[in-house]
């Protein structure tokens, strides 16, 4: 049997629980978005995410005992691909939709979708995030963090810190039978208040069985808005947080990479969680 159909049989032997789909019955009586039974993971895929998170978290791992100053960026898609080829993973960004390495490294003011290359170098007071989505028998994990090459100002270092605290705060509003608006409301709150603008334009989304799955999760929003999360949902939180401008543009001659448009620098965390009966469970720690 396929990868593809044995995920595709789960949903089929392993059922949603009764009181939970009871409870979203209610809830869509009441008028509130309900996920689509198919965003509801059942516990074999959920075992198989967690499987693609741990590698997925080896890799990132691997990534931060060798990232330094004067390497390429290339050389960290070097270490990206070795490391998921070695643990019988597969980098899911390489060739999706046209993308042409495997990880992402966006330095400074680019948001996101950096693209590794031989002649861009890591160079001193640099910030870059890494961004990894790893697929192991079919299942999909995605995390990113950041990292300060030798000494950076303090201000970029308050704007690395601050972004991870967003995504803390992000992933404690992602409460069982709250709703997507409250994740979003809460990170931009936090930014907001740090003097911060937070990307609007792109968000993070569910994952697991695909890459990019329903719901988009805004990092901005309002309380009691959006979709309703329910336990076995698995979506990513992955603020972009912008020291000026929220506004960004693409690289119009790679058609992938995002920019702040005012030139400003910017930073990202993310984190693949789970949403429990009690909270939440980050699986790509
Ligand atoms: N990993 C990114 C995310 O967090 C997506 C990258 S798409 C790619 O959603 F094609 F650029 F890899
Ligand atoms: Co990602
Ligand atoms: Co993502």
């Amino acid at each position: 049997m396929s990868e593809q159909a044995k995920i595709e049989k789960i949903f089929n032997d392993e059922l949603i629980p009764a009181h939970i789909r009871e409870r979203m019955e209610e809830l869509r009586r009441k008028g509130k978005i309900v996920p689509d039974e198919r965003l509801i993971k059942r516990p074999s895929h959920i075992e198989g995410i967690r499987r693609a998170g741990a590698v997925n978290t080896g890799v990132l791992d691997a990534v931060a005992a060798q990232i330094h100053e004067g390497m390429s960026t290339q050389e960290i898609d070097d270490i990206v691909t070795a490391y998921t080829h070695e643990h019988n993973g597969i980098c899911a960004p390489y060739h999706f939709e046209g993308y042409p390495k495997s990880v992402c490294t966006s330095i400074n003011e680019e948001v996101c979708h950096g693209i590794p290359a031989k002649h861009r170098k890591l160079h001193n007071g640099d910030i870059v995030n890494v961004d990894c989505t790893t697929i192991v028998d079919g299942y999909y994990a995605d995390a990113s963090r950041m990292f300060m090459i030798g000494t950076v100002t303090p201000q970029r270092k308050r704007l690395v810190e601050e972004t991870m605290k967003c995504l803390e705060i992000g992933i404690a509003a992602a409460q069982p039978w709250a709703c997507i608006g409250d994740i979003g409301y809460a990170i931009a709150q936090y930014a907001k208040k740090q003097g911060y603008s937070v990307v609007r334009d792109l968000g993070g989304h569910g994952v697991g069985i695909g890459f990019h799955e329903d719901p988009f999760v805004a990092h901005v929003g309002k309380k009691g808005t959006g979709m309703v999360l329910v336990p076995g949902m698995v979506i990513t939180i992955e603020p972009m947080i912008n020291i000026g401008t929220a506004n960004v543009e693409i690289d119009p001659y790679n058609g992938w990479t995002i920019y702040t448009r005012d030139g400003k620098d910017s930073a990202q965390w993310e984190h693949t969680i789970l949403i429990t009966e009690t909270g939440n469970e980050i699986l790509t720690y």
